[in-house]
């Protein structure tokens, strides 16, 4: 992998890690991976897109993280499973001094994750799911009395920014937001997000929203641009967000 800006140079593996490297304090962070013309899956899930070096750099951004944040359409469409401390990313995070396991944080307004989903049964660092008071309250009690820790945030829809003062509170300080969409578009509508980490892989796939899904935001969020990786023609962006997304004034 080579860095095309801000200083053109190779970047050797073990300093994937530094090119990614957050400061302290509170952080969040969304990865994406799209083509060219914006899709973010191929046959509905984003594996189409990949490469390797794409995988690898999902895996130094999960190993830099407190915890990963995903909302349920991608956990269930991706069969999202727990950090676990011999995978890939576990091996990764030991190697970066960190705690070799992180909880998965799925975001569901209607607590759609299932008991028996791997996410909950195979957790070590227990999954945590934020949702809000209108989600059935049978549905809560039966994730929280298999291990998920429960919060919630907000009455009828989730409250995003409460959600991530309460997960801070609880030491989870800098996560990565791996999608999808949905997610992504409420959570720049509601100023909580900090950087964008977009891998641009050099296909045209069609066919499939882009990483705000449908909806759009009131109005465009401005992005500063610092950092560009390449490899095998994939362009690994880091973007801070500038200025969240505001509802357009009237002139
Ligand atoms: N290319 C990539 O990098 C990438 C990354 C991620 C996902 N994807 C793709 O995107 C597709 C999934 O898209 P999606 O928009 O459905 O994903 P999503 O945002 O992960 O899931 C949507 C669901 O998550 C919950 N949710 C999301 N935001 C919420 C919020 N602010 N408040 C409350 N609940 C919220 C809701 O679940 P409930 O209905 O349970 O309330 C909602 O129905 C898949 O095809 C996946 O492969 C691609």
């Amino acid at each position: 992998m080579r860095r095309l800006l801000p200083t053109p140079e190779p970047v050797a593996e073990a300093g994937l890690a530094d090119a990614y490297r957050l400061p302290p304090g509170r952080h969040l962070r969304a990865n994406f991976v799209a083509a060219l013309d914006g899709a973010t899956s191929v046959a509905g899930r984003s594996g189409g897109l990949g490469s390797d070096g794409d995988r690898r750099v999902f895996r130094v951004l999960r190993a830099l993280a407190d915890a990963v944040l995903v909302g349920y359409g991608t956990a269930a469409a991706e069969g999202y499973r727990p950090v676990l401390a011999d995978s890939a990313v576990g091996q990764l995070r030991s190697a970066l001094g960190r705690e070799p396991t992180a909880p998965v944080i799925v975001v569901s307004r209607q607590a759609s994750l299932r008991p028996d989903d791997q996410l909950v049964t195979d957790a070590v660092a227990p999954t945590v799911l934020v949702t809000c008071a209108a989600a059935d309250p049978g549905r809560r009690d039966a994730l929280a009395a298999a291990g998920v820790h429960v919060l919630v945030c907000g009455e009828d829809d989730v409250d995003l920014p409460g959600a991530l003062d309460l997960l801070a509170g609880r030491g989870l300080t800098q996560l990565v937001c791996e999608g999808g969409p949905t997610l992504f578009a409420a959570a720049l509508a509601a100023g909580v997000v900090d950087e964008l980490d977009l891998s641009i892989a050099p296909l045209l796939a069609g066919g499939a929203p882009g990483m705000l899904g449908t909806g759009g935001l009131p109005s465009p969020a401005t992005t500063r641009l610092i950092q560009v990786l390449e490899e095998d023609g994939y362009l690994f962006t880091r973007y801070a967000v500038e200025a969240p997304a505001q509802p357009r004034l009237l002139d």
